[in-house]
């Protein structure tokens, strides 16, 4: 045990399923020959989580970022979009590889979501989206922001790259906006190595996202459209498919932690956490911390070398935010005051070690360190 306490604590760590299950579909994979380009496990683990995640359709991607740039691809969505500049930067390149200009919006005080109060000012002739983030897998407006975008005629396709299961009043959440991108990045909760998804709600959407995550090919012979290669490969599907079998013991784990971790961090002056949303099933997926400097008497960049020297290695998702990396910071909306939440936020984030396998001795030591 003591071994292992002393081991570098890394923010997350994969779960991994037992060896020799993995092992019987490579078995499977070497005697049919058949690595990629829509294989079985391909087609079962599409199958499978629709009926898991409760969608309709579901288009399996090599990896989330992937994912985004052909969602805005396969609604032709042009011009500019409306998005959040606390993200991961794969958010904003995917409109970038688009070609789109990302207009940076506001997040709210409680969830760290795009505040729906502050999209319509910035909605222009040339608008043609929005594309907001379930950040942490805490669900967005999502009633709001659908009026919105009915109210103006605009495409809503929702990063849901942190979000698995994720359920609003019972609904699950890749059911709002006309498309949800998922990642299934060794990083996140569900995974297959590297991976993602496009949920979309019919048949002839999913049927353009499938051809143009396959070069454009509609048949052997016929290229329909000027597509990209981003299909997931027979690997990741059966590691997908071992996922989803122990998928449920690993988000009960992560709650467990999650509900000690805030146990345990109660009424520390300066530092914050997120509580569960009502009604929503959560994920667990991250367990940010906020530092208020005034409060707590030492930065979070003070607490974060402070964990490092301990061998613990919080991640601050989400800082620089994605509106002050050079690519984006000379765009009108990226100015220093124009998203004073954002602004403020990316300072105080600390996301601690969260994965299934933390143990309970490894809480202790992290919260010890961040105790005054
Ligand atoms: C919010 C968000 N969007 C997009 C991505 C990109 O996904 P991927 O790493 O699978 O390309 C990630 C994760 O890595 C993410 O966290």
């Amino acid at each position: 045990m003591v071994q292992k306490l002393d081991k570098p604590i890394l923010v997350t760590q994969p779960f991994l399923p037992p060896l020799e299950e993995f092992q019987e579909y490579l078995n499977n994979i070497w005697e049919t020959k058949w690595l990629t380009n829509n294989g079985n496990f391909h087609q079962t683990l599409e199958k499978d989580l629709c009926d898991y995640l409760g969608v309709k359709y579901i288009s399996l991607f090599s990896n989330g970022t992937l994912a985004l740039v052909t969602a805005l691809q396969a609604l032709h969505i042009t011009g500019e979009v409306i998005t959040t500049p606390y993200s991961f930067v794969a958010t904003t390149h995917a409109l970038w590889w688009n070609n789109i200009k990302p207009v940076f919006v506001d997040i709210e005080p409680y969830t760290f979501n795009l505040d729906p109060e502050k999209i319509e000012s910035a909605i222009t002739p040339k608008t043609t989206a929005i594309m907001p983030v379930h950040v942490y897998g805490n669900p967005c407006e999502v009633e709001k922001i659908k009026l919105i975008a009915d109210r103006y005629g605009l495409k809503l396709i929702y990063d849901a790259c942190h979000t698995f299961d994720v359920r609003l009043n019972k609904i699950p959440i890749l059911n709002y906006g006309d498309l949800s991108v998922m990642s299934f990045h060794a990083t996140k909760v569900y995974h297959t190595f590297e991976g993602g998804a496009i949920i979309s709600h019919d048949a002839a959407t999913k049927k353009r996202i499938d051809n143009l995550k396959n070069f454009g090919f509609e048949n052997e012979i016929t290229v329909i459209t000027p597509g990209i290669n981003a299909k997931m490969n027979e690997i990741q599907a059966s590691m997908g498919l071992l996922q989803l079998k122990y998928i449920d013991g690993v988000i009960e784990k992560r709650k467990q932690i999650t509900i000690m971790y805030r146990n345990l961090l109660k009424n520390i002056n300066g530092i914050t956490y997120i509580e569960d949303v009502p009604n929503t099933k959560h994920c667990y997926s991250y367990f940010p911390i906020f530092v208020d400097k005034d409060k707590y008497g030492k930065t979070r960049d003070q607490l974060y070398e402070e964990l490092k020297k301990n061998n613990i290695y919080g991640r601050r998702y989400f800082y620089p935010l994605i509106s002050q990396f050079p690519t984006y910071c000379g765009l009108e909306s990226a100015q220093r005051g124009k998203m004073p939440i954002a602004e403020k936020i990316t300072e105080e984030i600390i996301c601690l070690p969260l994965y299934s396998d933390l143990l309970h001795e490894q809480i202790d030591k992290i919260v010890r360190i961040i105790k005054p």
